[in-house]
């Protein structure tokens, strides 16, 4: 007799044991609850620039519906070669060291399946985006995380990343500016991580998708740095400097080994990333830095305006110096993030991620994204400062 099936069962061990994202968590209750203002999802409020969008239209028109080359088409990698050495001063061949991906998502995921084997050790630091964990879990390595500090403006040093490192560590993860924290790093500061790399010879995946959102001061990425981009992936995307999330689209840099490597795991299992988005990528390199600059510009307004306006209730909040998240400290309201952001949606219906989504050392800090136009950041603001009054009160 055949034993009755059990889905649950069948589930792969690994995949067991992750979580669900703490933001999508949360996100299913700010769904089911009216009239919420979200400073949640990490997602520009600004709709992709016209002549973006025109492009793909126009693909379309074309006729432009096939598959194209596993690394993408030559034209958008030869517009990434230019861009990524304009903008970071970095050189990569867009025939073989540059593969356009289904965004950032994607070229992370095949970075590390690329390179991790089974109990290879994967640094980053903490608070961090959502996936790292989980993608360094799904290819069989080890997390390992460096926690970050508010009063070092969440950045990573290189003592922190040392103190990890044993003979199994083998990639180290960079994410600058943060998301959830903003931070950000002196060229200076990238140095000394950069020897502490090359000493323990260490494999660099660094996410500068953020890189464009970069407030006061140069980016710097750690590949631009002597001895660097020969052992450093290079991942960025279009998601958040042209508001194209919903065009997922994406790209690594690296060794030509490296990249041949991704482009295995890419053609098996995601063949190519979608033509009528690469078509509207080009456009996006070519002619979309206005928009980038336009935007950038007004979501320093807005930090400027959320940033004060948390330290004006006394949440502490360094201001962040890139991306589009403010970070305040939430401890002296004696509630845990979760409890924080759980009771400010259901009193003041104002959604908030709490700090815990980012790793164990985002708790007591709440992400506040401040991609939400000025008006709703000054009624959530409001609503906030109520909520922490009555908090604080008793
Ligand atoms: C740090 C970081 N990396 C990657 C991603 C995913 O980007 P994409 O839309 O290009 O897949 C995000 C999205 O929020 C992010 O914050």
């Amino acid at each position: 007799m055949s034993r009755p099936f059990k889905a649950e069962t069948f589930i792969a061990e690994h995949v067991r044991g992750i979580p669900r994202s703490g933001i999508r968590e949360f996100f299913d209750l700010v769904q089911s609850t009216a009239g919420v203002i979200s400073l949640g999802v990490g997602e520009p409020d600004f709709v992709t620039p016209w002549h973006i969008r025109e492009a793909a239209i126009y693909a379309l028109e074309r006729g432009r519906t096939s598959y194209t080359s596993n690394l993408g088409l030559l034209k958008l990698r030869e517009a990434i070669s230019a861009n990524v050495e304009k903008n970071f001063g970095i050189t990569y061949d867009p025939k073989n060291q540059i593969l356009v991906a289904v965004g950032v998502s994607e070229a992370l995921d095949i970075a590390l399946r690329a390179t991790v084997n089974p109990g290879d050790e994967v640094i980053y630091h903490e608070p961090c985006y959502v996936s790292y964990a989980p993608s360094v879990t799904l290819t069989h390595g080890v997390p390992v995380p460096v926690a970050c500090k508010a009063e070092n403006g969440f950045a990573v040093t290189a003592e922190a990343i040392e103190a990890v490192i044993t003979p199994r560590s083998k990639v180290l993860m960079l994410n600058f500016p943060t998301n959830p924290t903003g931070g950000t790093m002196t060229r200076t500061e990238l140095l000394k991580i950069a020897e502490v790399v090359l000493r323990h010879n260490l494999l660099v995946i660094t996410d500068e998708i953020y890189s464009e959102l970069t407030f006061e001061g140069q980016h710097v990425s750690i590949a631009s740095l002597p001895g660097m981009r020969e052992r450093t992936i290079f991942l960025h995307g279009f998601s958040k400097a042209y508001a194209m999330t919903g065009f997922r689209i994406g790209y690594a840099c690296g060794p030509v080994e490296l990249i041949e490597a991704m482009m295995k795991v890419h053609q098996y299992s995601m063949l190519c990333a979608s033509i009528i988005s690469q078509e509207a990528a080009v456009e996006a390199l070519n002619h979309g830095e206005p928009d980038t600059i336009e935007m950038r510009e007004q979501y320093k307004v807005r930090r400027n305006f959320i940033v004060a306006a948390l330290n004006g209730m006394d949440l502490k909040c360094h201001s962040p110096r890139g991306s589009f998240y403010a970070f305040p400290n939430i401890e002296s309201t004696g509630l845990s993030s979760k409890e924080f952001a759980t009771r400010l949606l259901k009193e003041e219906k104002v959604a908030c991620v709490p700090g815990s989504a980012f790793g164990a050392c985002g708790e007591g800090f709440l992400r506040c994204c401040f991609a939400t136009s000025l008006d709703q950041i000054q009624i959530a603001t409001e609503r906030m400062a109520n909520f922490v009054a009555r908090v604080k009160k008793g």
